[in-house]
């Protein structure tokens, strides 16, 4: 029996990793620990609720005692770390959010599994799901590998990057047995529609304005959210303790051709003529210190794990968009509220 620890299990890329380990490990006691924030939601893992080898825990990370209490209390073995503060333009108008949940949330859990491991590592595993902006920006050319030189540009990926460096400081010090993925843009069901796909689709769908930043000549490399819970399955399990492994999904896309792209998908998906969804592309003031280019390269992975991305990306963004037309209730029920003052002030001008 292995007692895991999901943090930040009821968000976008958490409900899809709870998901895989609760139905594919009946034999493993799956923990999901979550705060429920504004990304956070329990409708993503209805499907699984009922499962016997799952919990619910409602919880912060940012407070210390109630983590170590749970530590003590349910004796975890692994920890799958992905609770977060995650969308960069929020890091922008609140950064010390960012520091308390990303930073702060991390050192305690480490604490935490230090103290109720004491010493004990065997068939232990703290696993750190991180991501490739703590990188920075590329140019034109190159690719970020495990060995490029940390250069965060943005609060998110600044307080990303701060906890990396705590995770490694652990194992260094105090031996903890870490892993740690850097992974690309996600993209698939249940994703907040904060970030550019979902709130594209949404807006669509509702025939408004697609605020697209600058020319929308950034690029990004992007990947479907379950080939990322395969591949954080495989470094759970394969991956070598203390080392490093990018995550990427072999597909660059320039913001305005991914728009274009999801546009004539959408159009055959609605029965609009077709090139109509295109005329809602709108360019708006760039975001302040918007990374240029993100690409991974993802061959560490592949060639000590044997993990590559199993879909091709038209075929990811097809079933996606079927995922946000089929579920309606999803999409009314996270875009009402808080959501609609949160659209006002971010695309205000
Ligand atoms: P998300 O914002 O959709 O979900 C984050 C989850 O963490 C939510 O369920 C939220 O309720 C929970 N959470 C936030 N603060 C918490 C706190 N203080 N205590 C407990 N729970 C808390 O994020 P996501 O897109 O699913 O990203 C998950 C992880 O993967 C993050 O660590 C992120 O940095 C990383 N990542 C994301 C991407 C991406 O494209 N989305 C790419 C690479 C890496
Ligand atoms: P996003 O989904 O926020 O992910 P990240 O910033 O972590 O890469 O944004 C993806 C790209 O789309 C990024 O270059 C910013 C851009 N973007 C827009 O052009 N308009 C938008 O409204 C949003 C949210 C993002």
């Amino acid at each position: 029996m292995k007692r895991i620890l999901i943090t930040g299990g009821a968000g976008f890329i958490g409900n899809h990793v709870v998901r895989l380990f609760v139905n594919k490990f009946p034999e493993y006691e799956i923990y999901n620990l979550d705060q429920l924030t504004y990304a956070g939601n329990l409708e993503n893992l209805k499907d699984i609720e009922g499962k016997e080898n799952y919990t619910f825990i409602k919880g912060d990370i940012t407070n210390a005692q109630f983590i170590d209490e749970l530590f003590i209390k349910y004796q975890f073995e692994g920890v799958i770390h992905l609770a977060a503060e995650s969308h960069v333009d929020r890091s922008i108008s609140d950064p010390l959010a960012f520091v308390n949940t990303n930073v702060i949330g991390t050192v305690n859990l480490l604490n935490a599994a230090k103290s109720c491991w004491a010493n004990d590592y065997s068939n232990k595993l703290f696993y750190h799901i991180s991501t490739d902006e703590v990188y920075g920006s590329l140019g034109e050319e190159g690719l970020f590998t495990e060995e490029t030189s940390y250069d965060p540009q943005s609060p998110y990926s600044a307080s990303k990057g701060s906890s990396d460096h705590f995770v490694r400081a652990y194992a260094n010090t105090y031996k903890l047995p870490i892993v740690i993925s850097n992974c690309s843009n996600n993209y698939g069901p249940n994703q907040f529609p904060e970030k550019l796909l979902p709130l594209c689709i949404n807006n669509i769908k509702n025939n408004k304005p697609l605020p697209i930043y600058g020319k929308g000549e950034n690029i990004r490399d992007w990947l479907y959210v379950v080939d990322h819970a395969r591949a954080i399955n495989t470094i759970f399990h394969q991956g070598r303790a203390g080392e490093t492994y990018n995550i990427g999904g072999i597909n660059e896309w320039k913001n305005i051709d991914i728009v274009k792209l999801l546009c004539d998908i959408m159009d055959k998906k609605l029965n609009r003529p077709e090139g109509k969804s295109r005329e809602l592309i709108t360019f708006v003031k760039d975001r302040a210190g918007h990374d240029m280019r993100y690409a991974i390269d993802a061959s560490k992975i592949e060639k000590e794990l044997g993990w590559t991305p199993s879909l091709q990306f038209e075929e990811g963004l097809e079933k996606t968009v079927d995922w946000y037309l089929s579920n309606t209730n999803w999409l009314e029920n996270v875009t009402s509220g808080d959501y609609q003052n949160y659209y006002s002030n971010q695309y205000q001008s």
